[in-house]
């Protein structure tokens, strides 16, 4: 399975913040936003990503990411001229993913909690349909959301409404079969002119191949879209990180417990972040101190 990590968009909601930077790029805590929704797709299993952003932005992402080695994994890139939807990245990246199956991150996303690896490695296994996962959250009308029947499965996937449904919204985490570039070719702008991601799962959920997983409470889901809402997610990940002393969305961490680097790489880059928390962690991680 590939993966796409969409990095692009205009950030309104951080100006002036994002008036001469990408959002993407922009600290959540001690790290660039983008490393969480890349630290989830390599939880996955995933190797093969496309970075999607602004072709402004875009070379801001190549300094900062370069060609993977460093993690271990492949990456290319792509341009989205303008913000015509989230599903575009399929279109985008139809090329690239040549008829595998592939994932998609949204770059402001943060999903961090137990077992969180193999519920990502069983999602990306599924050889048919899409899976997506969802959060129960207080204001469910700022998000795509899902509504269950009394079984518990998946009835209908609303985007922004006025008077949701339910309280659980869908997570900007997806994953598709090889089918999704020839899917999101028949889907049309919205009302708003985006083509949209909900429209995408909702072919699927009317083809009864839409999987909706809930993420349970011991899950942590994020957003960094608002001032509020990236201090949170900061917040969030300095508290965890200074209580327990592990890291949450560090890609480097990720690619040395998967096994994409070995220990004398990870001490190398542990090495070059100098002083840094970081970097004593990662050189604690790299001579076997942390499990
Ligand atoms: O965060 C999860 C939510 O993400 C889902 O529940 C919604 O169903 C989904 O539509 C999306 O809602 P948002 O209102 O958060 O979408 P937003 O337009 O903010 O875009 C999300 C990210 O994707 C943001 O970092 C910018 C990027 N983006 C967005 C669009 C529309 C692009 O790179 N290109 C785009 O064309």
């Amino acid at each position: 399975m590939k993966g796409i990590v969409l990095a692009g968009g205009s950030g309104t909601r951080l100006h002036p913040m994002t008036l001469a930077a990408s959002k993407q790029l922009l600290p959540v805590y001690d790290k660039p936003m983008v490393y969480y929704p890349l630290s989830t797709l390599m939880l996955a299993g995933i190797r093969d990503i496309l970075l999607i952003s602004t072709p402004e932005d875009l070379p801001q992402f190549r300094r900062l990411l370069g060609s993977g080695a460093r993690f271990g994994v492949r990456f290319d890139y792509a341009e989205q001229p303008k913000p015509e939807g989230i599903a575009q990245a399929f279109l985008i990246g139809r090329d690239w993913i040549g008829g595998d199956a592939c994932a998609l991150a949204l770059g402001d996303n943060l999903i961090h909690g137990d077992h969180l690896s193999a519920t990502l490695r069983i999602a990306a296994s599924r050889p048919v349909g899409a899976t997506v996962f969802a959060y129960e959250v207080r204001d469910p009308e700022r998000y795509g959301v899902v509504s269950f029947d009394a079984d518990g499965r998946a009835v209908d996937i609303v985007e922004k409404p006025a008077v949701p449904a339910s309280n659980w919204a869908v997570t900007g985490l997806y994953f598709y079969d090889a089918r999704v570039s020839e899917i999101a070719g028949t889907i049309r702008p919205s009302a708003r002119g985006e083509l949209e991601i909900t429209d995408l799962n909702r072919v699927y959920l009317e083809a009864h191949t839409l999987r909706v997983e809930k993420l349970s409470r011991g899950c942590a889901w994020l957003d960094a879209g608002t001032p509020d809402s990236l201090l949170q997610a900061a917040t969030f990940v300095q508290t965890i990180q200074s209580r327990t002393g592990m890291l949450v969305g560090c890609p480097e961490e990720v690619a040395f417990r998967m096994g994409f680097i070995d220990a004398e790489t990870l001490r190398q880059h542990a090495a070059g972040l100098g002083k840094t928390e970081l970097g004593r962690v990662l050189g604690e991680l790299a001579v076997g101190e942390h499990d």
